[in-house]
């Protein structure tokens, strides 16, 4: 929607929003203009729930990213006062609102401010009025907002990457926060009307490099980043062959917790799993690992000096968040592992420990995912190094394989071809198994998210030993199975699964070690992982497994960067 010449032009398009381009044609912009991309959560997917939302007027225009939670009795109430629905949504109440307060005679920053109070629940928004052409309204409660300055030119969006090319000023809206945008000015005021002083912060990633640098898909260009993503995670934070997390030295002192909470969601919870693997490895702290929207509604029994971990690519994640707050609300200490600068679990957390992947725009987590693992291992490692400073010379072999970690993923990378063609020969299942044990169990979870997600094929994740307990009755040579077989602990065992499969007449491709005759012989596809220490052998074999979901989506010819049904960052419950 845009504001020319006194005139609200409004476009509305079901599907995609390549199918919004090419219906728009708003000639010359004069004015400030919306718009948004719907995810639906109360109301179907049309035109009519599409966003931008009027008043009764079509004086006011509104868009929304998140939900809100007293919509019906706002409803009920306006409705009574006159004003009619147009659509289904619960966003539609906020700019009738507006209107309302408008009409008791509130000025217009006023009239959004006051209605802002009103509203209970998760919300961006955007707000243009018909009379005042060159201003945006924009309030945040628990979704992202931010606002990006530039030179007589103002925009506000959902995060930083989507201003980039435009300015780098960035200013991050506080929840509770309503600013008033002009090209000229931006003025913020608390909800409950007063100014508030904010910060301009100076984002230092390139337009650049939040575009897909030359690759055919951002997904393909961030599997592509994840040695640097990863080099640039651990960077200042190892010196001497020590983990160096200052801002834990700070949080945690000398007492070391007793317990850890990791919460996360999707691949961040996968992240977690591999991370419960290695601290209670190295630094034999129990490890509980809980999905946010489970963790919330669950009977937690508190261990009062333990201490939270939250594991989140967009730092917006609604169920963590919440879940966030619940730990904090119990007294415990909140660590978050977090890649989007300025988000809202950054802010909120006692100490966000950054991954440093840079944007990740493409929908399937990757590099956020091996830069979430770097972070987890430092974690470990650090925890470790407190815990028995007498094991220090152990630590810092570790350490040192940790540094390694780069240079063998960029190994992985070399071998995209023979991943692409194992693709091609796989893309037409329709369902497949991933196995794995110990902390590559995690690492299977995810390569079967990769898959689900971006190539819409079925795949389910079992831990190896699991098999005969039920999944096996699966096994035919019409749901191949992706085995997790490099050299760790537990390598006879995945040995032993992987005959059970081969005896009934499964297909079989199995990640393995350099030089492993013995499954060589075994196993027609093979896909050969460097050689690399077991307790990061995650961070080495995932790399394989996202090239191989990718090249599915690609086979089956689907878009991998916008799989249907899913957002980038899951702000709503
Ligand atoms: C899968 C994926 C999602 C996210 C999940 C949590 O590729 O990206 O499963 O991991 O929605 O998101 P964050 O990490 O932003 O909290």
């Amino acid at each position: 929607m845009v504001s020319n010449d006194g005139k609200l032009y409004l476009k509305k398009v079901k599907g995609k929003v390549r199918d919004l381009e090419r219906a728009i044609d708003f000639g010359e912009i004069k004015g400030a203009g919306i718009g948004h991309t719907r995810w639906a959560t109360h109301g179907k997917p049309t035109v009519t729930n599409a966003h931008p939302h009027t008043d009764c007027t079509e004086s006011i225009v509104l868009v929304h990213n998140g939900i809100i939670e007293n919509y019906e009795e706002l409803r009920e109430e306006l409705a009574s006062k006159g004003h009619v629905f147009k659509s289904d949504t619960d966003t539609e109440v906020i700019v009738h609102l507006i209107e309302d307060f408008l009409k008791e005679g509130l000025e217009k920053f006023e009239a959004v401010v006051a209605a802002m109070r009103k509203v209970d629940g998760a919300y961006a928004v955007g707000v243009i009025f018909k009379d005042e052409p060159n201003a945006i309204y924009a309030a945040r409660r628990g979704s992202p907002l931010i606002i990006g300055v530039g030179e007589a030119e103002n925009f506000i969006a959902s995060d930083i990457p989507a201003v980039l090319n435009y300015t780098r000023r960035v200013v991050v809206l506080n929840d509770f926060e309503i600013a008033k945008i002009t090209p000229d000015e931006v003025v913020v005021k608390s909800i409950f009307g007063d100014f508030v002083n904010y910060k301009v912060l100076e984002i230092q990633w390139s337009a650049q490099m939040a575009e897909k640098g030359g690759y055919p898909h951002y997904m393909l260009k961030e599997i592509h980043e994840q040695p640097s993503a990863i080099m640039d995670t651990m960077r200042g934070r190892i010196k001497d062959g020590e983990v160096f997390l200052p801002e834990l030295d700070e949080l945690l002192g000398e007492e070391l917790p007793s317990r850890i909470y990791i919460v996360a969601c999707g691949t961040s919870y996968h992240a977690g799993l591999v991370g419960k693997y290695a601290i209670e490895k190295l630094a034999k702290i129990p490890v509980e690992v809980d999905i946010a929207s489970e963790f919330r509604y669950r009977d937690v029994v508190w261990d009062d000096r333990g201490m939270a971990l939250l594991i989140s690519q967009s730092g917006e994640t609604a169920d963590t968040l919440a879940a966030m707050h619940m730990i904090q609300r119990a007294g415990l200490k909140t660590v978050a592992v977090v890649n989007v600068l300025g988000s809202t679990m950054s802010r909120d957390a006692d100490v966000a420990l950054y991954t440093r992947a840079g944007p990740e725009i493409s929908v399937a987590s990757t590099k956020a995912f091996t830069s979430q693992l770097t972070v987890l291992y430092l974690f470990a490692l650090w925890l470790a190094a407190k815990s028995d400073p007498r094991g220090t010379e152990v630590l810092k072999n570790i350490l040192s394989g940790l540094a390694f970690v780069p240079q063998l993923v960029d190994t992985v990378l070399t071998a995209e071809e023979k991943i692409a063609f194992m693709a091609e020969k796989f893309a037409s299942f329709s369902h497949f198994m991933y196995l794995g044990r110990g902390i590559n169990w995690p690492v299977a979870m995810e390569g079967a998210l990769k898959l689900k997600e971006i190539s819409y094929i079925h795949a389910e994740a079992y831990p190896a030993g699991e098999m005969k307990h039920g999944p096996i009755a699966l096994v035919d040579d019409k749901m191949p199975v992706f085995a997790i077989a490099t050299k760790s602990r537990v390598y006879e065992k995945m040995i032993n699964n992987i005959e059970e499969v081969l005896s009934r007449e499964g297909r079989l491709i199995a990640l393995i070690s350099q030089d492993d005759r013995r499954l060589m012989n075994k196993v027609q596809d093979v896909i050969v992982m460097p050689e690399v220490a077991e307790i990061f052998s995650p961070v080495v074999n995932v790399v394989a497994l996202q090239l191989f979901a990718y090249y599915c989506a690609i086979e089956r010819g689907l878009d991998p960067d916008r799989p249907r049904n899913l957002a980038k960052s899951v702000t709503v419950e």
